[in-house]
């Protein structure tokens, strides 16, 4: 087991560069909340890489800078080289939040379909080359509503995909489905990511998801957030069932739960700073 506070391999510093990264919010006339603190995270292109944390220290508001939807308020950000504009969603991204937002009227392909419909670019079979991949072919012509939740996070990711994504972005994808569900599509989704070798940073609540499917995992601490540790986690691919059930896997789990209960990964709501 290696741990690598910030990895510097070949390519390093390609993929997710976080660099000084600060988030306050205004939430009311004279008060403000900080969200992200001087977070800072580099990893290599084409990584897949998870974020885990405490409830509330800043996660989705990191996505949601790199998708382009937040304003930073502090630091920079890029992505596979190009920086990141706030108010402007970088090509070749693909996002799936936790919410899988199917429009009902659609049909599975249609919803699939919609990110190359919006950019006005040529279908050339990718649609159905993604329904296959995602394992819905049966289910093609169905409405969202018709299909269970599993299926809908499935159709999420197929269309986040759509667009041949550089970059992904995923939010607590499986955070709604039961344990069955989810460990069947975290194997889903590693052969996915191995098939298209997207730079990827998924938001995660699951240590054991975070280990599975990452190249590194970042954890971060309570508001203000920032990156405590970035372990690097060098299990072999495909990781199979086989592999949860060996010691090295085990001692990524107890190694991530030390750094998210350890005191340094203690945060104060009212501390500005790390507050180390
Ligand atoms: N639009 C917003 N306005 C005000 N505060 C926000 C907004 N978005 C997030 N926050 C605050 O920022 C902090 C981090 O939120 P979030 O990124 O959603 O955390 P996480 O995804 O880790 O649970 C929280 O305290 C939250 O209340
Ligand atoms: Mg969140």
């Amino acid at each position: 087991m290696t741990s690598a506070p910030h990895p510097h391999g070949p390519g390093s510093g390609s993929g997710i560069v976080l660099h000084s990264l600060g988030k306050r919010f205004r939430i009311g006339p004279a008060k403000t909340v900080t969200a992200l603190d001087d977070v800072n995270l580099s990893t290599p292109q084409g990584a897949f890489v998870s974020l885990i944390g405490p409830s509330g220290c800043g996660k989705s508001t990191v996505l949601r800078i790199l998708a382009g939807l937040e304003t930073p308020t502090a630091g920079d950000v890029t992505v596979n080289g190009t920086p990141v504009e706030p108010g402007h969603q970088a090509s070749g991204m693909g996002i799936a939040f936790q919410d899988p937002s199917l429009l009902p009227w659609r049909s599975v392909r249609r919803n699939i379909a919609l990110p190359l419909e919006i950019q006005k670019s040529k279908d050339n079979g990718i649609v159905d080359e993604l329904i296959d991949l995602v394992g819905l072919r049966d289910f093609a012509n169905a409405r969202p509503g018709q299909l269970s939740g599993g299926m809908r996070q499935r159709a999420s990711i197929a269309r986040a995909l759509t667009v041949r994504p550089r970059f992904l972005l995923l939010d607590e994808p499986f955070g709604a489905l039961d344990d069955m569900t989810r460990q069947r599509l975290n194997f889903e989704l590693q052969r996915i990511w191995m098939q298209r070798s997207a730079t990827t940073l998924m938001v995660t609540h699951g240590i054991s998801e975070a280990v599975l499917l990452s190249d590194y995992v970042a954890v971060m601490s309570p508001r203000p957030g920032h990156v405590v540790e970035v372990v690097h986690i060098d299990l072999p691919r495909p990781r199979t069932a086989e592999t949860m059930r060996t010691p090295a896997f085990h001692e990524f789990i107890d190694r991530l739960s030390a750094l998210l209960f350890s005191p340094d990964a203690q945060g104060d709501d009212h501390a500005g700073s790390d507050g180390r």
